[in-house]
């Protein structure tokens, strides 16, 4: 292990317990990645200088065709927003009743259909991939079921093709929301062309980030034509409309910082990678924490660092060591907790969702992400996986002091 100075010793020194923090500024989760600020500059002054800041631009174009060969689709619309370009694919797609997602997913996954009147009916994951389990999709199909939308999290790809097996045999449309698993590829293949459509995110706190901003992408012309519509205010000519669209347009800032970021693209991952490796190295042997792999063989942004709390071994429960980094200032997140199927309004809609999602309901309290990326530099993450040591093996005597 690399020797660190200022390293908690003793659990006396916890901040918890009136110590000083291990951090004089917060690390979070997500800071984000900034690409050459020269780049970005120029790029800006340009977009100034021809005043053309938004409406079809030449960054914007530029950006879709850069993402549409690193993806090896044929067609991608960028737009304002993940969320934004869920919802226009939802209608483009002509989603209508009821869509399976995982509960376990961020919100919008389910609001950008509920925003819609679409009620996302959840199915619970596979624990190992902590993606949609195709196997327990069937039993949450209903004659009012018009599709599935899987989400690659953290970039883990679905299960493609039993997805894909269960929408044709019940002809339900595929999309995926593919937010956290751009550049990441499945079997060899590039994450990006599977299902009716996907969907990327490019917010701040995504690996590549267009300061705000989101892609759909897909190899069927129709639907392209139609998500380029939809996002334009569905206008076909300047004045004239031939069904509803909305504003889902991204500008020319943010593409130029899409574009300026994906030049380091590389070395993003690179970062991300060594930042995962050290944290798989590190936190080796600590019982009851163990850390998401990634399969080596495919490509993978290495976004995200999620651990997986086993209370039993740990003692401190995911809450507890949640609330011991914070005043440590490690901001570490406990991603997708209560899962969507708790939060508002679903668990008024449906309260009992809870029974047939045990492996979701299991995973929301296990799950704790830490901070990496290029804002988080080695002696940081040494100092987080000492820390992590010293609280489970202190567990017992920490876990009795806190319920003094
Ligand atoms: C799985 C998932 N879907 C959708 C979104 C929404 O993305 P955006 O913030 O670009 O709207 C996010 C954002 O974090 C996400 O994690």
């Amino acid at each position: 292990m690399r020797s660190v100075e200022n390293a908690v010793k003793a659990i006396d020194e916890l901040a918890l317990f009136g110590g000083k923090p291990m951090f004089a500024e917060p690390l979070h989760v997500g800071r984000p990645n900034v690409g050459n600020r020269q780049n970005f500059e120029l790029r800006v002054a340009d977009i100034l200088d021809r005043r053309w800041l938004t409406n079809g631009g030449k960054y914007v174009k530029e950006l879709e065709q850069r993402i549409a060969d690193l993806v090896g689709v044929k067609y991608c619309v960028a737009m304002c927003n993940a969320t934004v370009a869920l919802e226009i694919a939802i209608r483009a797609l002509g989603l209508s009743g009821e869509v399976i997602i995982p509960s376990f997913t961020f919100i919008a996954t389910a609001h950008a259909l509920q925003w819609q009147e679409i009620t996302p009916v959840f199915a619970d994951i596979d624990p190992r991939t902590h993606t949609l389990d195709p196997a327990k999709i069937e039993q949450m199909i209903t004659p009012r079921t018009s599709g599935i939308i899987g989400v690659h999290l953290w970039g883990n790809c679905c299960d493609v093709e039993g997805l894909s097996e269960v929408a044709k045999r019940h002809g339900l449309k595929l999309l995926f929301d593919s937010a956290h698993a751009f550049g990441c590829s499945y079997r060899g293949t590039m994450i990006g062309g599977f299902g009716d459509a996907e969907v990327f995110s490019f917010h701040a706190t995504k690996f590549l980030n267009s300061l705000e901003g989101g892609a759909v992408v897909t190899n069927n012309r129709e639907l392209a034509e139609k998500f380029a519509l939809m996002k334009n205010f569905g206008f076909t000519y300047y004045d004239r409309t031939d069904y509803i669209g909305t504003n889902g347009k991204m500008n020319e800032i943010s593409a130029a910082m899409g574009l300026t970021n994906l030049e380091s693209m590389d070395d993003f991952i690179a970062v991300n990678r060594r930042n995962h490796k050290q944290y798989a190295e590190e936190l080796a042997g600590i019982k009851g924490i163990s850390l998401l792999s990634y399969d080596g063989r495919e490509k993978c942004n290495y976004q995200y660092i999620v651990l997986e709390i086993d209370q039993g071994q740990t003692i401190l429960s995911r809450n507890q060591l949640m609330e011991i980094l914070h005043k440590e200032n490690v901001l570490a997140r406990r991603y997708f907790y209560p899962g969507c199927h708790r939060m508002e309004p679903y668990r008024s809609y449906s309260p009992h969702a809870g029974m047939l999602l045990p492996e979701t309901e299991k995973l929301v309290n296990r799950v704790l992400c830490l901070p990496t990326g290029t804002a988080v530099n080695e002696s940081q993450i040494s100092k987080i996986c000492q820390l992590l040591r010293l609280l489970v093996d202190n567990g017992t005597e920490i876990a009795t002091r806190l319920n003094r």
